[in-house]
């Protein structure tokens, strides 16, 4: 028989500001990245208040990772130091991996009621790419399939689900990222790889992610926004409450390596910490051009 994950760890996402003073929810973060490897953070960065969100992020850099940013309403202007603009819209996807380096702005826009919303996880990368060429992709959301059954909905972003394949692929952690949506009351039920973490961000409604019966959550309510991070085994199984539910499903292969991280610089060790911030001292921290 399968073994289904139980539920590990469950939390609510915490009030944060960020940036130039956005006022977000931080899902995970700084102290939690052992627990939730290869992942670093997740932000839920949803208002309907643009004076909460539109100071944004102005001019920053990032090294040794990647960020993962998608867009349920609104729009995020999106700029680099060398010269690469864009927009991410509701529904897209940008999936940026700093690599060696990049500095860049991301600034939210809200829709015509003032709405915005979406989500940036960062995920770690191992050592030997950690100083790779940059690179973007940029994903629309017509380009992301979605998978239907037995009152599911999932938009693959990444992975595979029965027959539907994500538009990202060749990512080192073999990660998948769906956008699930459940009817009330329906049950779904996922293989996962052993061994991989495994979690869930619950944004709407409610859910058991305990359906193995091994612990006793029980139902989980989404609030303003929950995280659900699965113990390991074979398949996350899922049950939606009354109201339905949606949440992001987020796997990958752990990378179990040394963490040292500084802001939006995540690396292996000190010294490669200090170089980054010495490189941005000096002016050559920016590696390769796009
Ligand atoms: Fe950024």
């Amino acid at each position: 028989m399968t073994d289904v994950r139980g539920v590990q760890f469950v939390a609510a996402a915490r009030p944060t500001l960020e940036g130039a003073g956005v006022h977000l929810r931080r899902a995970f973060g700084f102290g939690k990245e052992t627990l939730f490897d290869p992942f670093l953070l997740l932000d839920d960065f949803r208002g309907d208040d643009p004076a909460l969100y539109r100071a944004g992020f102005p001019w920053h850099p990032h090294r040794g990772i990647e960020t993962i940013t998608y867009m349920l309403e609104g729009e995020v202007d999106h700029g680099d130091s060398l010269g690469n603009t864009g927009t991410i819209r509701a529904g897209d996807v940008q999936w940026m991996t700093a690599g060696s380096g990049i500095i860049h702005q991301e600034m939210p826009r809200g829709d015509a009621a003032g709405r915005m919303g979406g989500f940036q996880l960062w995920a770690n990368l191992t050592a030997r790419l950690k100083m790779m060429e940059p690179r973007y992709r940029g994903i629309t959301a017509a380009e992301i399939p979605t998978f239907e059954a037995d009152g599911a909905q999932v938009r693959v972003i990444c992975g595979r689900l029965g027959d539907v394949s994500g538009p990202v692929h060749d990512v080192v952690i073999e990660p998948e990222y769906f956008d699930v949506a459940l009817a009330g009351g329906a049950f779904w039920r996922h293989p996962t790889p052993p061994g991989h973490t495994v979690f869930a961000y619950l944004f709407e409604g409610a859910a058991r992610f305990d359906t193995g019966g091994r612990d006793a959550h029980g139902m989980i309510a989404a609030g303003g926004g929950t995280i659900v991070l699965l113990g390991d085994g074979e398949a996350a199984a899922v049950e939606a409450g009354d109201e339905g539910a949606r949440f992001l499903f987020v796997s990958g292969r752990p990378l179990r390596e040394p963490i040292a991280w500084r802001g939006p610089v995540v690396m292996n060790t000190r010294e490669e910490l200090d170089q980054a911030w010495r490189d941005l001292d000096t002016g050559i921290f920016v590696r390769s051009r796009l």
